[in-house]
């Protein structure tokens, strides 16, 4: 089996992150740096590791959700040593786990995490269309029917988005600031603030509460858990 297949199998990462890490040197095949992404290994005789730890198929994937504090950057590493979400995370229990899609510093909610590397893909693929629901605390009153530009779809430097659901939630605790949920199903960069900015209500704080299937629920912040077997398999089946 090609080395690259044999890392996505194991749920390392994709198989192009697998390939990545091979080029960078992270991977060993009996202790010997493998960057040549042709090489082949038998599973069942060759011992592959991945920043020296070992890695194993059929070691069964794992499924965790955080519910993410701001503060924290969506990596699992950074090189100039700012706060990650890997700290938050067990990730000594669990090697190859790795955030599917990302969350802003300063947003708060639902991520989540899998060794999956071939479900992780497939769940950030655009023709997936996984929903996700956000909470935003907005600056000023706003009103119903400021939302129908984002139900209808609007454009924004990179392009139309498409049909967003939202709906005002009620006033913030703050004066002039108002509560609104969004879902989408998109994954642009910083997507929903500018999304809410593009109708003059800048957004100043923001949360995830639902990714497809899954619910925060009443996780807390900073806190992660597994999923349960029923999650796994309705995130599968979506
Ligand atoms: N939209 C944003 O603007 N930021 C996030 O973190 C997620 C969605």
């Amino acid at each position: 089996m090609r080395l690259q297949r044999f890392l996505a199998r194991a749920g390392v990462a994709s198989r192009r992150g697998s390939e990545d890490l091979m080029t960078a040197g992270r991977v060993t095949v009996n202790g010997i740096v493998t960057r040549e992404l042709g090489s082949k290994v038998d599973p069942a005789v060759d011992e592959v590791a991945v920043d020296g730890r070992p890695v194993r198929l059929g070691a069964g994937a794992a499924y965790l959700m955080l519910n993410k504090p701001a503060g924290y950057l969506t990596t699992m590493r950074d090189p100039q040593g700012r706060p990650c979400v890997a700290e938050l995370m067990p990730c000594d229990r669990y090697p190859g786990l790795f955030p599917v899609g990302r969350l802003d510093l300063d947003t708060t909610g639902l991520l989540l995490f899998t060794t999956d590397g071939d479900l992780g893909q497939l769940l950030l693929h655009p023709s997936h269309h996984v929903w996700k629901t956000y909470e935003a605390l907005v600056d000023g009153r706003m009103r119903e029917r400021e939302l129908d530009p984002l139900r209808d779809g609007i454009r924004l430097d990179d392009g139309p988005c498409q049909p967003a659901r939202c709906r005002i939630l009620g006033a913030g605790d703050e004066p002039a600031t108002t509560w609104v949920e969004v879902s989408i199903h998109e994954g642009r960069k910083n997507q929903v603030k500018r999304m809410l900015g593009a109708v003059h209500h800048p957004v100043l704080s923001l949360h995830r509460r639902s990714f497809g299937p899954l619910e925060l629920g009443d996780l807390e912040l900073g806190s992660w858990r597994e999923l349960t077997a029923e999650e796994v398999s309705s995130l599968r089946n979506r």
